[in-house]
Parts: structure tokens; C-alpha cells; sequence
């Protein structure tokens, strides 16, 4: 069998498309499980709260083409959509963050495109994820796709800011009034403040030793 290696250069209809970026989403999402359930194994302790994986809809990808000026061609969503196959993986603390971001790094198939620190770099309306755009080879009969996945990693409580920042962007069309934004800042300013204490607890336990992290389950 000869197969080619594509980067997406071989997807040629909407179908495809699809096909090919709920693969890739697929992939990304079982590996995400193996690496929880051997961590569970190794150290009694899942640093994964939940995954979330979509796809982006048509409108959507059609609406962000025009945005940035392209035509709404298969070959200019492959090309300049870095997010039609999106997963969220949510922790509970910042460490496992990047202990994700290094697990998934080290796979052997997977390249990293980008990566955007906004933890160490949050955003000015104090959005903090860690964000990784990454592809994964689909094997088809005839052909290997490489294919992008955006990866977003953060805690549960940077998860619940970003959520109702998210909702308050949509509803005020990114316009909200000054002091709902201020009062945004604040809230991820306690985010990450109730982060970096949870963190510290937890480090403190683990010193102690015997504790059973997920016996409450
Ligand atoms: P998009 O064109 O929006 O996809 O952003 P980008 O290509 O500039 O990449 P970036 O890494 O900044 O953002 C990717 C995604 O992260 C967005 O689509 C959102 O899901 C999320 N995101 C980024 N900034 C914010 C923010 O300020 N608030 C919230 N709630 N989410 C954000
Ligand atoms: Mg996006």
C-alpha cells in the first residue's frame, strides 16, 4: 500500500472534513484517558476533572474565514482554522496543567504547532488557559492526515471564569460596560489567588503522606 502523508492538503469535501477532525478528536481524547488512567494507577491520583471535545459547526468556520478575509474554501478552512477540532481538558490544580502539556508533548506522533502560555501571560481581561495547537496522523485506507487539534488546558476554576466570561462577551457583543469588566478582572485575580492556595493544600497533604486523593469519590 503506498501511503502519502498529507497535512490536510488531501481532505476535498465537507464530509471529509469531518470524517477526518472527529478521528483526529477521537485520538486526542484516548489518549488523554490512558495517560489519567495510568496516572491513577501509578500514583492513586486522576489529574484530569473532565474533557470536553467538539467540532466546530459549518457556520461557525465560515463566520471566522470571513473574519480573517478568506473564502470559504475547504482548502482555506484546513489551512487557516486551527480550531475546527477543539478539546478542553479541565484539572483541578495548575501543576497538572503542565504535566498534561509535557505528556502529550513527549507522544512520539504528535507534533505541537503552538502553544500559548496564558497562565504565565493571562490576558488582559484575565482569561488563563494553557493553549496548544497540535496535530495527530489519521490513517485512512489510502493516505496518513495530519490533522490540527487546539487543546485548551486549565482548572476547574479557571473553566467556571472563562464560562461566564465567555456568556457576558455574547450577550454584550464583546461591548460590556467598564465595571462588569473590572469586576471580571477581579474575580480571575481570585481565581487564580484560590488556585495558588488549593495548590499549596494539596502539596501540604501530599506531604503527610497516606492520604487516598480520590477515596471521597
Ligand atoms: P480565536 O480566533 O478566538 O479562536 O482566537 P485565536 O486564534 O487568537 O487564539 P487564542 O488562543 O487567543 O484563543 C483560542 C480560544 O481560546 C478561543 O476561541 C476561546 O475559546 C478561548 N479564549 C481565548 N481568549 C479568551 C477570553 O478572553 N475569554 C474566554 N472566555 N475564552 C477565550
Ligand atoms: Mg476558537
Amino acid at each position: 500500500m503506498d501511503l502519502r502523508q498529507a497535512s490536510g492538503e488531501g481532505i476535498d469535501s465537507w464530509q471529509e472534513v469531518t470524517l477526518v477532525y472527529n478521528a483526529a478528536l477521537r485520538q486526542i481524547e484516548t489518549k488523554m484517558e490512558i495517560l489519567n488512567d495510568e496516572f491513577q494507577h501509578v500514583h492513586q491520583y486522576n489529574p484530569i476533572e473532565h474533557i470536553k471535545a467538539r467540532i466546530k459547526t459549518p457556520e461557525s468556520i465560515v463566520k471566522k474565514l470571513k473574519r480573517h478575509g478568506y473564502e470559504s474554501t475547504i482548502e482555506n478552512m484546513v489551512k487557516h482554522i486551527n480550531d475546527i477540532a477543539g478539546i478542553r481538558i479541565i484539572c483541578s490544580f495548575t501543576s497538572d496543567i503542565y504535566r498534561i502539556a509535557d505528556m502529550i508533548s513527549e507522544q512520539k506522533d504528535i507534533r505541537v504547532i503552538a502553544v500559548k502560555d496564558y497562565i504565565t501571560y493571562p490576558k488582559a481581561s484575565g482569561y488563563k488557559s494553557y493553549h496548544m495547537i497540535v496535530t495527530v496522523p489519521v490513517y485512512l485506507s489510502d493516505r496518513i492526515v495530519d490533522t490540527k487539534v487546539e487543546m485548551q488546558i486549565r482548572t476547574v476554576a479557571m473553566d467556571f471564569w472563562a464560562s461566564l466570561e465567555h456568556k457576558i462577551h455574547y450577550k454584550f457583543e464583546g461591548d460590556a460596560p467598564e465595571h462588569i469588566r473590572s469586576e471580571l478582572v477581579e474575580c480571575a485575580r481570585l481565581v487564580s489567588d484560590l488556585d495558588a492556595r488549593m495548590l499549596s493544600l494539596n502539596e501540604e497533604i501530599l506531604v503527610l503522606g497516606g492520604v487516598e486523593q480520590n477515596a471521597a469519590i
